[in-house]
């Protein structure tokens, strides 16, 4: 009877210690837990058929029982240490990273050469003290011409073939209104410059375009002259294009008295780049400043101008086109 269940417990323990060896999941070595040590498994099987034995075999088939008990528990907790770390290194395997992989090129976005105009032109005006402003594409008339001493019979509308929206506001034919919005929420002096789209019924062709962009520059302080206008457009020319000669040619704009418009030597012949003046004592006016205070100057320039110069381009309507083939060479 003793050896017989003594023999029992040994070969369990045999079979069991197998098993266990051999499980290759952590799922499959629970269940062998619960088959030999679990409440109702197999060794607790065994061991209650001790209660039919005499008292002398009971002790010592008991340690047996617990030599067995625990010799199968250190399997499972072998075999589990065994599992987890092929686990981890299974998993470490799978991150890998071969830096002997073949690179893979994302190819990156570019500065659309309008954007990228703009951008060296706002450089060059927040280093001269200059703060950005903008303002809005559809306007009122008020903004766009009366604030700017354009009344509505005024000739100058004329030069100006505006789109007028259906409920009577229109959209911006220049960044000269951004001067009015600016000047009536803040006191001078002011230093500002504004790019931004302005919209003309201009039929389209390799040298015009309903829609293009502009940047607006306004100044305003006590003493300020036409000096201080021309020596701030030299040094805004000279950074954009070099050291080129430039010339500075009588003009009209409503909005400015003086006025002048700005040419460029290039390529061998004269380049108009801007319109400017200074600003005239109706536009301080209607803004509610003193003129007999505050002069200033102000200045617009259209950003296409400048990008076809710059980069040689002879149609406008590549800066609007989306072909790669174009855009890639900035
Ligand atoms: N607004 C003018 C245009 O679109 C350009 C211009 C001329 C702006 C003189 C100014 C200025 O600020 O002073 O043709």
């Amino acid at each position: 009877m003793t050896s017989n269940l003594e023999a029992q417990l040994l070969a369990l323990r045999q079979e069991g210690e197998q098993a266990i060896a051999a499980a290759d999941t952590l799922e499959r070595l629970e269940e062998l837990r619960v088959s030999y040590l679990g409440k109702k498994g197999q060794l607790g099987a065994l061991l209650r058929s001790m209660g039919q034995m005499s008292a002398e075999e009971r002790p010592k088939i008991g340690a047996i029982a617990n030599t067995v008990k625990e010799a199968l528990q250190a399997s499972l907790d072998k075999q589990r240490e065994s599992l987890e770390s092929a686990q981890i290194q299974a998993q470490l395997d799978a991150e890998t990273l071969d830096v002997s992989m073949p690179g893979i090129y994302k190819p990156q976005g570019r500065i659309h050469p309008l954007n990228g105009i703009i951008d060296r032109a706002l450089d060059v005006f927040v280093g001269l003290g200059y703060t950005v402003a903008q303002g809005l594409e559809m306007e009122t008339d008020y903004y766009n011409f009366e604030a700017l001493n354009t009344p509505p019979d005024h000739p100058a509308r004329d030069m100006q073939d505006t789109f007028y929206l259906p409920d009577g506001n229109l959209l911006r034919t220049h960044t000269s209104s951004v001067q009015i919005r600016y000047m009536e929420k803040e006191e001078p002096p002011i230093h500002i410059v504004a790019p931004g789209r302005v919209y003309r019924r201009d039929n389209v062709d390799a040298t015009h375009s309903a829609v293009f962009h502009q940047i607006e520059l306004l100044a305003i302080d006590e003493g300020l002259t036409f000096t201080d206008l021309k020596g701030t457009i030299k040094v805004f020319l000279q950074a954009m294009f070099g050291d080129l000669p430039i010339r500075f040619r009588a003009s009209y704009f409503p909005f400015t008295e003086p006025s002048a418009e700005v040419d460029l030597q290039w390529n061998g012949r004269w380049l108009e780049v801007m319109g400017c003046g200074m600003v005239d004592p109706n536009v301080m006016k209607s803004v509610g400043y003193d003129p007999e205070i505050y002069t200033g100057f102000a200045a617009g320039f259209g950003v296409e101008r400048f990008a076809m110069v710059l980069h040689q381009i002879d149609d406008i309507r590549r800066l609007y086109a989306s072909d790669l083939r174009f855009l890639r060479q900035f």
